[in-house]
């Protein structure tokens, strides 16, 4: 099994909206239209597992110190095959490298990004701006997602 993680490009466009709205669907991570991808594409990363499309991840950049990971999905076959660790590796590991010092995330699934080095924080560390995504959503209440933050060793 070849995994490799390569920066996204146009063609991949229809591969990285149907996995968001695949996982959209049944709530668990936000749904973005394909506009919205064409668009922030130089954000976006692909995994390929054999040539094959296998997950992405992207990040929203706001401003030179905070980056948040956005977007992270693994198709459902490749499950459990440390696609998504290397996703979010390659992605953590370019952002540093150009120097951010801060890069969080907003999720459902906390366990599995404290297994890659990030810390859970209280959500209100973060500027009220960072909640713009929440402003039209129905759980913005009661909303049942973890912040977490990237923690250097
Ligand atoms: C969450 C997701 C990206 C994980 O990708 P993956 O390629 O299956 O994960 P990996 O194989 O890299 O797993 C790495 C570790 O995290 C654990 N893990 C994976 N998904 C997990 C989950 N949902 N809850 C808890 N632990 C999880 C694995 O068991 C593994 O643990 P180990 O190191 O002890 O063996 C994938 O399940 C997915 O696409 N889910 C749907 C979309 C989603 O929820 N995205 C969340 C980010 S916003």
């Amino acid at each position: 099994m070849e995994k490799i993680v390569r920066r996204a490009t146009l063609l991949d466009v229809d591969n990285i909206y149907s996995l968001i709205e695949f996982y959209a669907n049944q709530g668990v991570i936000l749904k973005r239209e394909k506009q919205e991808i064409e668009k922030g594409i130089d954000n976006f990363f692909v995994a390929e597992v054999d040539g094959e499309f296998a997950g992405a991840v992207t990040f929203y950049d706001y401003g030179p110190s905070l980056k948040e990971v956005r977007s992270l999905a693994v198709c459902e076959k490749y499950h459990g095959c440390r696609v998504g660790t290397m996703l979010l590796k390659n992605l953590v590991e370019t952002l540093k490298s150009q120097g951010e010092s801060r890069i969080f995330t907003l999720t459902y699934k906390p366990k599995f990004f404290e297994k890659n080095g990030f810390i859970v924080v209280p959500k209100e560390i973060f500027p009220e701006k960072i909640w713009k995504d929440c402003q039209n959503c129905p759980d913005k209440d009661s909303c049942g997602e973890t912040a977490l933050i990237y923690k250097d060793h």
